[in-house]
């Protein structure tokens, strides 16, 4: 059953999922978090940051895993999602960078990389507490409609619609690139807690396939479903059509 909270406004969802993600490290000093990037839970890293500066939430021992990469982009290029989590949480706390972790998008051999990562995250005692936003085709991560729902780290193509909404970030379409490497639905699934975040209008109908529909590939949300402790924090426009 997932667990849905709604709130009034992006900062409320924002703060909500955050204390549960400081309640987890307070409870768990040396916890491992799953992390994602995209614009969903960047109000959720601000507030991580600001309980680490006022409220001595200590991230010292923390491990975390980024969901996703793009591929053949460097850790460096303005776009990649290490850049992107350095300059929206890492740099910003106290987190051993060595204990963080990005999938790259540049390793001579990906397939390598792709079993290395989930060797890494199972080293690591596995994923405590996974934050996930949602793409507006219903994918988790980087898998796109059509993924298998036991899938894990690999590369994939990413669809037209996930390009375009992701071209906001780039200076072109153009610029964006066409695959990624991700976590596989069955490799998120292993986390033993999972929030996801999801605001604003553009969200409502993924938000309710995912909630309300069948479990499907074609949707990769609704896989979430079947996880024990499953918690969707949304605003009022992401939750308007489910029916509660
Ligand atoms: C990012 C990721 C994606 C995003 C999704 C929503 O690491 O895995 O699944 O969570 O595309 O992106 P935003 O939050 O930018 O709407």
């Amino acid at each position: 059953m997932i667990q849905i909270h709604t709130y009034d406004s992006y900062e409320d969802l924002s703060k909500h999922a955050a204390q549960l993600v400081s309640d987890q490290i307070r409870m768990k000093p040396d916890s491992v978090l799953g992390l994602a990037t995209g614009s969903s839970p960047v109000g959720l890293y601000k507030e991580l940051i600001r309980m680490h500066q006022e409220e001595d939430l200590d991230f010292a021992n923390v491990t975390s895993f980024n969901l996703d990469e793009y591929l053949g982009l460097n850790p460096e290029h303005a776009q990649s999602y290490r850049t992107f989590m350095n300059q929206n949480l890492f740099d910003h706390i106290n987190i051993e960078i060595v204990r963080t972790h990005v999938p790259s998008g540049i390793a001579e051999d990906i397939a390598a990389m792709a079993l290395s990562y989930e060797k890494a995250i199972h080293n690591a005692g596995g994923i405590d507490l996974q934050i996930l936003g949602i793409g507006s085709d219903g994918h988790i991560a980087f898998n796109e409609p059509g993924s298998a729902l036991d899938s894990r780290t690999r590369v994939v193509d990413l669809e037209e619609q996930t390009i375009r909404d992701n071209a906001r970030f780039f200076e072109s379409i153009d610029d964006v690139p066409r695959q990624a490497i991700t976590m596989g639905v069955g490799t998120i699934l292993e986390a033993r807690e999972i929030i996801l975040v999801a605001n604003g209008e553009g969200k409502s109908a993924a938000v309710s396939d995912a909630v309300q529909g069948d479990v499907s590939t074609q949707c990769t949300a609704s896989a979430l479903q079947n996880h024990s402790k499953i918690t969707f924090i949304l605003d009022k426009a992401a939750a308007a059509r489910l029916n509660i």
